[in-house]
């Protein structure tokens, strides 16, 4: 499914409304809502909608919050997702951290990805033996990696682990992210892309072309779950309509 917007903010205003939707139907049956969420910049226009447009307070303190992947610096560094989250998500929603199971960047890098990975397998139903989250939201960078699975280091995808240590191939940074098989198990993945300067790649993914099998985020192809694409009208600007 590829929902196509005019803006950033409009693609923001409608995921929010389905990140609220969906959590509001788990809680309703009881069942708690389980969300990894990835970096970057454009989570941070989402998590603003998130709270302006949030009329039930009560909602996300029932909401369990992961990362998809976070970078090994501390929580409070500049480059730290789960900083940029706190300062855009939790602290204006005044959400306590009960149920926020933050990746530890200041930790030995693998270490961390073995204790978030158990962290993960208690917490999380399983299926297929493998944590299902609810809803993982990722981003796509310019060279068509996702969370912090890069081009040159695509064995990530078919990783036996669920989570491992990358590095950013450009600055050398480790990363702790989850694998392919733990992202293509969730119930729900919602690509967020946006800007021209990924047109080409998501045009090349998402009509399947020769050569995109090159890209992390074309291996997205979740078991069970179900896709989505909300994307702006830059990003989308050189997709047929055809394909996926
Ligand atoms: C990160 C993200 C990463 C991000 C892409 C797109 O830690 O940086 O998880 O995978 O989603 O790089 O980033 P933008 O949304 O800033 O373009």
């Amino acid at each position: 499914m590829i929902h196509t917007f005019k803006s950033i903010d409009e693609l923001a205003v409608s995921l929010s409304e389905t990140m609220i939707r969906l959590a509001q139907e788990s809680i309703r049956k009881d069942k708690p809502f389980n969300i990894a969420l990835s970096g970057g910049s454009t989570p941070r226009v989402l998590f603003e909608k998130v709270v302006s447009g949030n009329d039930d307070p009560g909602l996300w303190e029932q909401v369990n919050f992961f990362w998809v992947d976070e970078r090994c610096v501390p929580p409070d560094h500049s480059e730290s997702n789960y900083r940029m989250t706190d300062e855009t998500l939790f602290y204006p929603l005044s959400l306590r951290h009960a149920h926020v199971y933050r990746m530890m960047g200041e930790e030995e890098p693998s270490a961390e990805a073995e204790r978030y990975e158990a962290l993960l397998r208690s917490q999380l139903p399983e299926r297929e033996g493998l944590p299902c989250f609810d809803l993982i939201l990722l981003g796509m960078g310019t060279d068509g990696h996702t969370a912090s699975i890069f081009p040159d280091q695509m064995d990530l995808l078919q990783s036996g682990r669920i989570c491992e240590v990358a590095r950013h191939p450009a600055s050398g940074q480790q990363r702790i992210t989850l694998t392919g098989p733990v992202i293509n198990n969730a119930e729900r993945v919602c690509f967020m892309i946006t800007g021209a300067n990924k047109a080409g790649i998501l045009a090349s993914i998402l009509e399947n072309r020769r050569g995109s099998e090159k890209f992390p985020a074309a291996h997205i192809t979740p078991a069970a779950g179900t896709l989505e694409w909300y994307l702006d009208e830059e990003a989308a600007q050189l997709f047929d309509g055809s394909g996926r």
